[in-house]
């Protein structure tokens, strides 16, 4: 394996019709570099994933809003048997591609990160996802997330730029995977821009602290000054996410009312 990942070919994995899925083969490479004991993809989509896990042997957990779990509110190490080596996060880019209403279910959801009205709101909902994320990786392990940049109006928007400054943990590399079968790769735009026809795969390992210890009642502080580039406003909304899902203790309680005192 090396930095360019290339794949004509998806493979029988997941569903081709799911719009956005992702090459098993992609999904392979990952798993043969990582070798993780547990792997988790938290917005499986069609699932790939599963598919790959399934005929690696690896055991595997994936979820995602359209099986009823919500990686901005549901606690993601609540939903695992142990921490896990290794997650994969695809998640939609903004707005190119839209899940709820649309892809499946009836109705957009709130929640779903294709969803977001404003670029703002989808990095703030982006950023308690990877903390949610971070969270549920063990010490030592590995999470990658898997994005596109977007061009609109003749505007360039640099998703992986912007993960890359919010995302915990330590940034071990970046891959870019060519893109396939892309409409942008048949489309003709006169020589105006140049086609975007890649993206990115980026890796993280965590290597500080475990968020979810905000529930023990341990010093946010602490946690706060191991969690590289994490936002006040992603930490505590994480951190009353988790509380929500839980009796709140009064020292908890306490802990949140002053963190969100002292926020942006
Ligand atoms: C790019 S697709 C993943 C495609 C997948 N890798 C595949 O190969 O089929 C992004 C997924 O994120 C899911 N998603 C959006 N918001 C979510 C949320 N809040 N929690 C969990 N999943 C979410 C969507 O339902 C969608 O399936």
């Amino acid at each position: 394996m090396n930095s360019v990942l290339s794949f004509p070919e998806r493979g029988n994995y997941g569903k081709s019709s799911w719009r956005g899925n992702v090459s098993g083969h992609v999904i392979g490479e990952l798993l043969n570099f990582f070798r993780p004991g547990l792997f988790v993809d938290p917005a499986e989509g069609s699932g790939t994933s599963r598919d790959v896990a399934r005929e690696k042997g690896i055991e595997y957990v994936g979820l995602d809003l359209h099986e009823g779990f919500n990686l901005i509110r549901d606690s993601l190490i609540g939903r695992l048997p142990r921490p896990a080596d290794y997650v994969f996060f695809h998640p939609p880019y903004h707005d190119m591609v839209l899940y709820s209403g649309n892809v499946w279910g009836s109705q957009p959801h709130p929640d779903d990160l294709s969803r977001c009205r404003t670029r703002g709101d989808f990095l703030a909902k982006l950023e308690v996802a990877l903390l949610n994320i971070y969270d549920a990786t063990r010490r030592g392990g590995h999470y990658s997330v898997m994005i596109g940049d977007l061009r609109r109006n003749g505007d360039y928007w640099s998703i992986q730029s912007d993960i890359m400054q919010i995302a915990p943990g330590r940034l071990e590399g970046i891959l870019v995977k060519v893109q396939h079968g892309a409409t942008s790769s048949r489309a003709c735009y006169g020589g105006l821009f140049i086609p975007i026809m890649h993206e990115y795969i980026l890796n993280f390992k965590k290597d500080g602290c475990v968020v979810g210890m905000i529930e023990t009642g341990m010093a946010v502080s602490r946690k706060l000054a191991d969690l590289q580039r994490a936002t006040w406003r992603a930490i505590v909304e994480f951190a009353l996410t988790r509380l929500g899902e839980r009796p709140v203790s009064r020292s908890c309680m306490t802990l949140s009312k002053r963190t969100r005192r002292r926020g942006p």
